[in-house]
């Protein structure tokens, strides 16, 4: 589609894994990118934290759940605004388990057994004359699987990733492709984006920066903690007056992921000049002080009222679940889980019907109501409402409907308009198709 206006928002989702505290370089290589690109328009975006892929990492109950509040605080505290974006806990979600078995029936095991972090594993255990699979969980060797799910639950299009997801961006694409050859167009093929422009952070010993090198600076860090580490960054032995490189500085590298292009020009003017390294450490110091010190705050405060982060996320949760209850829904009925009472609906032995379900639609009429009708695979209308004063009060009745299925007819009643030739008994088997109860 070239078509610009007519192209749907483009969704964009990622995931953060729950095991360990933010650092500077989890705010530079995602936090900041990400929460500037939530803000911009026409972008529809997705970030929740990976609280079932910590669990293959971590076994210690009480790190995930510090670890859940302080990733939560970070985003929050940086400038997400869960107003615009959809921000949630995987396992707030259930369907996102569900949907990991259904995609495990369709992905090969050669395929895991080539991913990458399995691989490694396997690979140290052989180097080192052990089982190939000593210590390697069923969860690790999952892993892509569980992620494939986030995603394509979702319709993501674009995952913003590391270069090391890749690979699973790849195999979540292979899953889709292979479900919706089997069972109809169900998933969006989902791209992963690397932004190139993302500095890969140094650490203090100048390797990149990463919890398992542990040489981080924790984002939140108190104020002289922050001068600590950043007093501790590995430089070379040059005196003051002596001019400094700035290729290959870790000290150099971290300032200008933080700065401006002018302070960045300062600095190296300095370096050239034979700034002492000790001066060149406050400058570093000042400049990240100066955009950390207000999130910081914000975290603090944050970190106080774990009750209002759970709130946040659960509100999330009940978003994100809006998308993917009839999502899965539509998911099992295309695979054949489903109510067996429909099985002689008339709907269903249509050939269409195979992956088509019926839908609710809502909308408003130009008196300014609510409306909503339920239309079978086939687009046939079958119900029919009245006006509603809110979309809330239309939702309603939709949520009655589906969770009653033809027994919330007889209440309802006043609000529906009769359809010639649609008999009750039809509007039932279709609400049966939608997993309400029978009647
Ligand atoms: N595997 C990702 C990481 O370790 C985290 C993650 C889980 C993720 N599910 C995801 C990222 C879905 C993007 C999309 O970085």
């Amino acid at each position: 589609m070239t078509d610009k206006k007519n192209a749907a928002p483009q969704r964009f989702l990622t995931g953060i894994t729950t095991t360990g505290t933010p650092h500077l370089g989890n705010y530079v290589g995602s936090i900041r990118p990400s929460v500037a690109a939530s803000t911009g328009a026409g972008a529809e975006s997705f970030y929740f934290l990976a609280d079932y892929h910590a669990l293959i990492k971590c076994d210690e109950p009480a790190r995930i759940q510090q670890s859940t509040l302080e990733i939560a605080a970070s985003w929050l505290a940086a400038g997400l605004d869960p107003e615009r974006v959809t921000f949630y806990r995987q396992s707030d979600i259930p369907e996102i388990p569900e949907l990991t078995w259904l995609l495990t029936c369709v992905t090969a095991k050669g395929v895991l057994n080539r991913a990458h972090a399995y691989k490694a594993s396997v690979d140290k255990n052989s180097a080192a004359g052990n089982d190939p699979d000593a210590d390697v969980s069923a969860g690790l060797f999952m892993y892509p699987v569980l992620m494939g799910a986030d995603i394509l639950m979702f319709k993501a299009h674009q995952v913003p990733v590391g270069r090391d997801q890749i690979q699973h961006i790849e195999m979540a694409r292979d899953m889709a492709q292979r479900f919706n050859h089997l069972y109809g167009e169900h998933f969006v093929l989902p791209q992963a984006l690397i932004e190139e422009s993302v500095a890969l952070l140094p650490g203090l010993d100048g390797r990149k920066m990463s919890k398992s090198y542990d040489n981080t600076i924790p984002l939140f860090t108190p104020r002289d903690q922050l001068k600590k580490l950043i007093a501790g960054i590995v430089t070379d032995s040059r005196a003051p007056g002596e001019a400094k490189d700035t290729e290959g500085s870790a000290l150099f590298q971290i300032y200008q992921a933080f700065a401006s292009e002018q302070e960045t020009a300062a600095l190296r003017q300095a370096f050239a000049d034979g700034i002492a390294w000790g001066d060149a450490k406050q400058t570093l110091f000042e400049r990240i002080d100066r955009e950390v010190a207000p999130m910081r705050a914000r975290y603090q405060e944050l970190m106080q009222d774990p009750a209002k982060i759970e709130a946040v996320l659960l509100a999330g949760a009940e978003k994100a679940r809006r998308l993917a209850t009839p999502f899965m829904r539509e998911l099992r009925h295309a695979v054949g889980l489903r109510p067996l009472a429909a099985a002689v609906a008339p709907a269903a032995k249509s050939k269409t019907a195979r992956t088509g379900l019926p839908v609710f639609k809502q909308y408003r009429e130009s008196d300014g109501k609510f409306h909503f009708k339920l239309l079978d695979a086939q687009g046939g209308l079958l119900l029919q409402s009245d006006g509603f004063d809110s979309p809330r009060e239309a939702g309603k009745a939709i949520a009655q409907l589906q969770a009653e299925g033809g027994a919330a007819l007889a209440s309802l009643r006043p609000k529906l308009q009769p359809v010639q030739g649609v008999s009750d008994q039809a509007v039932t088997a279709a609400l049966q198709l939608l997993g309400g109860n029978p009647a």
